[in-house]
């Protein structure tokens, strides 16, 4: 387990560029076990989640290595293991993506339902009744999962929720299935799109990626195919957000503008100067925040993956923030740890109340999940004093060399590994 050491009050300036969208890639490997030949990922980053799909995959058969820095080449080949192995369900829920492509191919696939997180219950009833619904035998064991299926066919699904994965799983397992698919009330992320894209590269027949209705004609097979991925629009937040508390002056490059507009627009919101190039998006902050509501909502609704960082802005900026949780049931892990730093906040359910207050006072923290340690980075950046952000390891899931980055842009960020010391489990809260 690591640390990351930080020295607050940093003014943060100068550019990063962005790395590929981890919950692009995510479902884009998994959409290569639907051929046999080889497929070619650009711009993967190189983050904890990808080498654990790549761990899913490999153990599945595949032939999986990284070509350069951020290229994946892959092939899946004629004949591949459809259980994908438990350990590493449970260590990335992500993995539940390779039921569609498995089941589509080969007509089977057996998953042990990864329990909840830190966010919350995180059911796949979506996808299990998406998968139904197309033909498929699903039998709960359990938390074993044994779906199978001789060929799947067309269906009309109406999702209760317009759940990402749901979406993405039902995508790929309708690209080989026999006849014309809807997915209704589908998810709108940019990372559908990219998913979409890749797959009709590969010879699948799918429209309407981005809107609430997408449409699958099935295929008989699919072939290799090149793909780039789409910048991580969540990345990118999160250092527009660390140029705003820091009153810095921040550009982002490779990035697109598009992907960002409620990001964008809650940052105006709070104060800050936001422009915008072709591919680059950049923050000014002088003074201090102004308080505001977040509101976290499926696309194109702010994104919860950047509700703790914007929170964590909440807490400095001036009067009262509101922050609706609409799309995980307990995603205000990170409000301990930021009262631990003087923040004033009261959660009411799904709502949480900031007050903001002149500053934040460093201290030892500890990341509870990959957001939640972003927004304790965030604040420790803005915050008098040093901090200790234990449980580092979290943030090595999806941002790619994220010390090396805040580096380059002025901050004092140590990563110190917790050789030997034991952290008191029963942590003394102020
Ligand atoms: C994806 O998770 C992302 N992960 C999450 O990012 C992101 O927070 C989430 O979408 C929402 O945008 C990847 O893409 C790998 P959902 P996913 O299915 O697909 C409920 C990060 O930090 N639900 O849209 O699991 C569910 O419980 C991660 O990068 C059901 O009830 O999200 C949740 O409340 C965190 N039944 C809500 O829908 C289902 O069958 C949203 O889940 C599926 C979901």
């Amino acid at each position: 387990v690591e640390s990351l050491v930080i020295a607050g009050g940093r003014r943060l300036a100068g550019q990063v560029v962005a790395s590929g969208a981890k919950n692009a890639a995510l479902p884009l490997i998994a959409a290569t076990l639907l051929t046999e030949e080889t497929c070619l990922l650009e711009r993967v980053p190189n983050i904890r989640d990808v080498a654990t799909m790549i761990r899913v995959v490999r153990a599945l058969g595949c032939e999986v290595k990284w070509e350069e820095e951020h290229t994946l080449r892959l092939r899946s080949g004629p004949f591949l293991a459809c259980q994908p192995p438990d350990e590493l369900v449970r260590e990335m829920r992500a993995s539940v993506q390779v039921v569609g492509p498995l089941l589509a191919r080969f007509g089977t696939a057996t998953i042990t339902t990864p329990g909840g997180c830190a966010l919350g219950p995180r059911p796949i009833n979506l996808h299990i009744q998406g998968l139904r619904a197309m033909g498929a035998q699903v039998d709960e064991d359990g938390p074993v999962l044994q779906f199978r299926a001789n060929r799947l066919h067309g269906a009309d699904i109406l999702l209760d929720y317009p759940s990402v994965g749901a979406t993405e799983n039902l995508m790929m397992a309708a690209c080989l299935s026999n006849g014309r698919t809807f997915i209704r009330n589908a998810a709108r992320e940019p990372e559908i799109a990219d998913l979409q894209s890749l797959l009709n590269q590969m010879g699948a027949r799918v429209r309407g990626a981005g809107t609430d209705v997408v449409r699958v004609d099935g295929v008989s097979r699919l072939h290799g195919a090149g793909h780039a991925v789409i910048p991580d629009r969540i990345e990118i937040g999160t250092y527009l957000a660390a140029a705003a508390l820091t009153r810095g002056d921040v550009r982002v490059a490779e990035v697109i503008p598009q992907h960002c507009e409620a990001v964008l627009a809650k940052l105006a919101a709070l104060g800050v100067e936001v422009s915008r190039g072709e591919c680059t998006v950049r923050v000014k902050a002088e003074g201090r925040l102004r308080g505001t509501t977040i509101r976290a909502l499926p696309y194109p609704g702010f994104p919860t993956d950047l509700q703790p960082q914007f929170t964590a802005l909440a807490c400095v900026a001036e009067g009262i923030s509101f922050v609706h949780e609409e799309v995980f049931s307990s995603r205000f892990k990170h409000v301990e740890e930021l009262v631990r730093m003087g923040a004033a906040i009261q959660i009411e359910g799904r709502v949480a109340v900031v007050q903001g207050v002149e500053y934040l006072t460093g201290t030892t923290i500890h990341a509870p999940d990959l957001r939640a340690g972003a927004a304790l980075v965030l604040a420790a950046l803005g915050a008098r004093g040093e901090s200790v952000v234990e449980g580092a390891h979290h943030l090595d899931r999806g941002y790619e060399d994220l010390a090396g980055k805040l580096t380059s842009l002025g901050a004092e960020v140590k990563v110190v590994p917790l050789a030997g010391e034991r952290r008191s489990t029963t942590r003394v809260t102020a």
